[in-house]
């Protein structure tokens, strides 16, 4: 299962608003519809944004348009996950370097096979922490469908799975886009991965029950000190896990950690439109002329992550002197 693939002179990202009930595949041809894609969330999961971005610039390069324009156009699409900004950086740092189209294909094709090697790499290295016979929870969608492949969090779960070390997962729900119910929860099943999916407010109480060792989440963005920006509701699992005594591990690429943030008060958390809180599936549920507030992200303290794995190795009680050591120039 992939979410996007490179077909020569287009991008074609597999329409994740449709999933699980349709599988339709769009086709991109401008940066301005890979741009629109990622916006709306046809394209979503930090890894699948930065490299469907990079492909996006290819196909301005392609199309002689204006590089500096595409970029900036690119960028804003969405504000919270740097691995975004991260790909467009090194797309810049190519185009400044007098790269044409073809040596910009190289360039997205080598951030997409980076990614995917990353993930498998830390599926062993978090897979390793994890007692034979334990079960998990996460959140949101961390695996093929978020990422070039595998998944952060999910390949984690995978590599655990197949290694006998995790013998139950939850999924929760997700709300408001549901990426839990809808996309980790088909990921799972394709696999024949044991899971059962929870409503988000199910969490507390699952984890009371002693049946949950480890919440396994991904990441959008990670600050210097190793504050962590991840889907809307991971904080709170954080907070119930340590009251729990349930250990919680952040599973991200180093193109998640950006040490230009110095904490998670300076991310900036992206507001959706009310209207994803005020539906479900496209449906009206809630009454005319109400009010909601939709952010979609949150940020959980350093404090509260027991452990982060990156492809780079894996660090107990993430802080900003460890992250510095791991991820400094
Ligand atoms: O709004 P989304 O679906 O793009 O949010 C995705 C998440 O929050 C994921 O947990 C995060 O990107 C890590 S995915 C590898």
């Amino acid at each position: 299962m992939r979410a996007l693939a490179w077909q020569g002179d287009r991008l074609a990202l597999l329409d994740q608003r449709l999933l699980p009930l349709e599988e339709r595949w769009i086709e991109c041809t401008s940066a301005a519809a890979v741009t629109s894609a990622i916006r709306d969330l046809v394209v979503r999961g930090a890894p699948a944004i930065g490299i469907a971005a990079a492909w996006g610039v290819v196909l301005a390069a392609r199309a002689g348009e204006p590089l500096e324009a595409a970029l900036a156009m690119l960028r804003a699409a969405r504000p919270t996950a740097v691995n975004l900004m991260w790909a467009l950086d090194r797309m810049q740092t190519r185009i400044a370097a007098g790269a044409d189209a073809d040596a910009l294909a190289l360039e997205a094709r080598a951030i997409q096979d980076e990614d995917l090697a990353a993930n498998r790499r830390m599926g062993e290295l978090g897979a390793a922490l994890i007692a034979p016979g334990s079960g998990v929870l996460t959140h949101c969608n961390t695996g093929s469908l978020a990422t070039a492949g595998f998944g952060t969090a999910l390949g984690v779960i995978r590599a655990g799975v197949a290694a006998g070390r995790i013998t139950q997962v939850h999924a929760t729900e997700t709300r408001p886009w549901q990426q839990g119910a809808r996309l980790t929860m088909y990921e799972l099943v394709r696999d024949r991965i044991p899971a059962r999916l929870i409503a988000d407010s199910a969490a507390a109480h699952l984890m009371r029950t002693g049946a949950v060792q480890w919440v396994i989440v991904g990441a959008d963005r990670i600050a210097a000190n190793g504050d962590t920006a991840n889907k809307i509701g991971t904080y709170q699992l954080a907070i119930a896990a340590r009251h729990h005594g349930v250990k919680f591990m952040v599973v991200a690429p180093s193109s998640t950690v950006d040490l230009a943030t110095p904490e998670g008060a300076a991310i900036e958390i992206e507001e959706r439109a009310p209207e994803e809180l005020l539906s479900i599936a496209g449906r009206r549920t809630v009454v005319e002329s109400a009010q909601a507030w939709n952010p979609v992200f949150d940020v959980t303290p350093a404090a509260l992550i027991d452990v982060l794995v990156t492809e780079r190795g894996v660090v107990a009680g993430p802080d900003r002197a460890a992250l510095g050591a791991l991820f400094g120039q």
